[in-house]
C-alpha cells in the first residue's frame, strides 16, 4: 500500500491549516457564503439537507486497517456513529458540525487521508477494480498507475478549475470491474499484438442527466505515455469544454459535439507537444510506485483444504455465503471476502463505527492489514486463507456483514436520496428497503441469480441507475415522490444504458412491479440464462405487458 512521503505529509498538513483558517473566517462572518463555497468544495464539504456532508477520499478504494479505525473514531466522535460508502469508493460523513471539520481533517491527516478534490470541478478520486492486485484475471496490477494519476492530479494547477468535475477509472483485468465506460476517462489495460501491455483509452462516458457510454480515443497507449496523454485530453477539454451551461459542461458533451474522431484528432495534436516530454514515465518511476504494491508474504497453501470442504458440505448456509460473498484469489489457498453492506433494513453502503473497528481487526488478524471499498458499496477483505473462511463467516454474521447477496437483486447500489441529499426528487433508502424485504427469501433470491439493481434519487445518477440491469430513478410529480424503472442496463466491458419501461410508480407499488418483472423472467428464461440475457433476448415488451396489465 502506498505510504506518504515528506512532501505528501506537508501538502496535506498545510491544507488542513489553510482550511481551518478559512472555516474560522467564515464562521466569524469575515467570508461570505459565496466566498466560502468554492473553498469548502475543494475539501469535499457539501452543505446538505441536515448538515454539511464531508466526503473523504479513499484512493482507488484502498484502506489500511489503521485508516478504517480512524474512520470509526471519526464516526463516533464527530458524527452519529456511522458513515456511508459511495459508488466511487469514497466514504461520506453525513452529520459533522462545520466548526469541527478542520479537526476531522487533522485526524485524517494523521493516517494519510484527506478530502482534497472529492468535490468541485477538478479531477476526482481515481477509482479501480476492488480486486486489483488479487484478481485471477488481472493483466496488470493497476494500483501503481492509480497512485501515479493521484499524484499527478492532486493540486494540478492547470486542472484545478475545469469546466466540470472529472472522473477517471482504471481497470487492470480482462473483465472491467471499474465501470470505465461511464467515466470521463476510462483506462482499460490491454495487450497489443506483440504482447506489450498498455491502456485502451475511453473518453466521454458518464451518467447524470445525459447518460453516455464512453468511446475509444486510443486503442493502445504504451504505459510510459500515460501522463502526457492524460495531460493532452485534459487540455483539450479545459480549452474547448463549455463553461456557459453547467448541464453541457462535462467532457461527454464536448466529445459528442466534436465527434469522437474530431476529439481524438485534437488530442493527438496536443499530444505532439507533450509526447516524450518530462512527464513521460521512466521505468524507475513506475518501479518506485509499484514497490508499494508488492504481494504480501503469502503462505504456500493447498486449495480447498479439507476443513473448508467439510464445512461446505455440512452447513448449507456457509456454502451459500462462500459461493456468493467470496471470490477466487490469484494465490492458491486464499480467497477475497466481500463484507456485504446490504443487509435488509440498513441503508445500502452504510457502516457503523463498531463494524468498521471489527472489519479492521479482521483485516489484521486474517490478512495483511488491508481492505478495499467496492464500487458496489461493499467492503472487502482481499486476502483471507481458505482455512479461516468459516471463522470469518461467523464473525461477519455477528456484525451483520454476512447477508449472502453479493451480486444478487438485494445487493442494491443506492444513493442517499431524499433522506440526506438536497438535490433529491425522492427518497431511495425506504424503497430499497422495501425491495430487500420483498425479496428476503434466500432460496428465491438465489434462484433469480445475478441481477444488478441500481437506484438514484434524482437524474444526477449517483446510484448509477442507468447501468443497473434493473434501475430505479426517483422523479418528482407535482411535489410527490414517484419512481421510474429501467431495464437492460449493464456495467462491465460491454456497458449498456437501460430503457424506461413506462410510466413511473408510486412508492408502495415499486416492490410489486419488481415481482412482476421477476415473474416474467422466471417464465421466460432458458437454462442458465441470467436476467440481463433474458431481457436482451426477449426485449422490454413482455415485461411492460405484465407490469402495466390491468388484471395482474
Ligand atoms: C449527497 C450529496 C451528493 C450530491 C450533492 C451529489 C451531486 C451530484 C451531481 C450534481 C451529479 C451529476 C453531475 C453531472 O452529471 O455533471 C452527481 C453524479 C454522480 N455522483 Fe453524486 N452527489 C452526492 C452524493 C453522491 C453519493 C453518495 C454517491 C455514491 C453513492 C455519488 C456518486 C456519484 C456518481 C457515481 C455520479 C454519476 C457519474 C457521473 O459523474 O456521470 N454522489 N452527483
Ligand atoms: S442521485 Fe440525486 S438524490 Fe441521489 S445523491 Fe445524487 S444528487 Fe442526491
Amino acid at each position: 500500500m502506498y505510504r506518504y512521503d515528506e512532501v505528501d505529509h506537508r501538502i496535506v498538513r498545510e491544507r488542513v491549516e489553510q482550511f481551518r483558517d478559512q472555516t474560522q473566517r467564515f464562521l466569524s462572518g469575515e467570508l461570505a457564503e459565496d466566498e466560502f463555497r468554492p473553498l469548502r468544495l475543494m475539501n469535499g464539504l457539501y452543505v446538505q439537507r441536515h448538515a454539511p456532508m464531508l466526503r473523504v477520499a479513499v484512493p482507488y478504494g484502498h484502506l489500511a486497517s489503521r485508516q478504517l479505525r480512524k474512520l470509526a473514531h471519526i464516526a463516533r466522535k464527530y458524527d452519529k456513529n456511522y458513515a456511508h460508502f459511495t459508488t466511487r469508493q469514497n466514504i461520506q460523513f453525513n452529520w459533522p458540525e462545520l466548526a469541527r471539520v478542520p479537526d476531522i481533517l487533522e485526524e485524517l491527516a494523521e493516517v494519510e487521508m484527506h478530502a482534497i478534490q472529492t468535490s468541485g470541478n477538478c479531477v476526482r478520486n481515481t477509482t479501480t477494480d476492488a480486486f486489483a492486485g488479487v484478481a485471477q484475471d488481472e493483466v496488470l496490477d493497476p494500483r501503481a498507475y492509480c497512485e501515479i494519476i493521484r499524484q499527478w492530479s492532486t493540486l494540478h494547477p492547470e486542472f484545478a478549475f475545469l469546466p466540470r468535475k472529472f472522473k477517471i477509472a482504471v481497470s487492470g483485468s480482462v473483465e472491467d470491474r471499474a465501470a470505465t465506460q461511464v467515466h470521463d476517462i476510462g483506462l482499460h489495460v490491454v495487450r497489443n499484438e506483440t504482447g506489450e501491455v498498455g491502456f485502451k483509452v475511453i473518453v466521454g462516458g458518464g451518467l447524470g442527466r445525459t447518460p453516455i457510454v464512453g468511446e475509444v480515443v486510443k486503442e493502445f497507449l504504451p504505459t510510459r505515455h500515460l501522463l502526457t496523454y492524460l495531460d493532452a485530453v485534459l487540455r483539450v477539454y479545459n480549452r474547448f469544454g463549455r463553461r456557459d451551461n453547467k448541464y453541457k459542461a462535462r467532457i461527454k458533451i464536448l466529445v459528442k459535439a466534436m465527434t469522437v474522431a474530431g476529439f481524438a484528432a485534437k488530442v493527438e495534436d496536443e499530444w505532439l507537444h507533450l509526447q516524450d516530454g518530462p512527464s513521460t514515465l521512466r521505468d524507475a518511476d513506475v518501479a518506485h510506485y509499484a514497490s508499494f504494491f508488492t504481494d504480501p508474504a503469502y503462505d504456500l497453501l493447498p486449495s480447498n483444504p479439507p476443513e473448508l470442504v467439510e464445512k461446505q458440505a455440512t452447513e448449507p448456509a456457509f456454502a451459500r455465503w462462500l459461493e456468493r460473498n467470496t471470490r477466487p484469489h490469484k494465490q492458491a489457498g486464499y480467497r477475497s471476502v466481500v463484507l456485504s453492506l446490504k443487509k435488509t433494513g440498513v441503508p445500502p453502503g452504510d457502516i457503523t463505527a463498531e463494524q468498521m473497528d471489527a472489519a479492521a481487526d479482521w483485516a489484521d488478524r486474517f490478512g495483511y492489514g488491508e481492505l478495499r471499498v467496492a464500487h458496489e458499496q461493499n467492503l472487502i477483505l482481499p486476502d483471507v486463507r481458505e482455512r479461516d473462511l468459516y471463522e470469518v463467516w461467523q464473525l461477519a454474521k455477528s456484525q451483520g456483514f454476512a447477508t449472502p447477496n453479493v451480486g444478487l437483486l438485494t445487493d442494491i447500489i443506492c444513493c442517499p436520496g431524499g433522506d440526506f441529499c438536497s438535490l433529491a426528487n425522492a427518497r431511495s433508502i425506504p424503497v430499497a428497503e422495501a425491495i430487500q424485504t420483498r425479496f428476503d427469501n434466500l432460496d428465491y433470491l438465489f434462484d433469480l441469480g445475478e441481477i444488478d439493481c441500481n437506484f438514484s434519487g434524482c437524474m444526477n445518477a449517483c446510484g448509477h441507475h442507468h447501468i443497473g440491469n434493473i434501475g430505479i430513478l426517483g422523479v418528482d410529480k407535482n411535489g410527490e415522490e414517484w419512481y421510474q424503472i429501467t431495464l437492460g442496463g449493464s456495467q462491465g466491458s460491454h456497458t449498456t444504458i437501460g430503457k424506461v419501461i413506462g410510466p413511473s410508480f408510486a412508492q408502495a407499488d415499486v416492490p410489486l412491479a419488481f415481482e412482476k418483472i421477476m415473474a416474467v423472467y422466471l417464465e421466460q428464461r432458458t437454462d442458465g440464462e441470467r436476467f440481463i440475457e433474458t431481457v436482451r433476448r426477449i426485449g422490454l415488451d413482455p415485461f411492460k405487458e405484465r407490469v402495466y396489465a390491468k388484471h395482474h
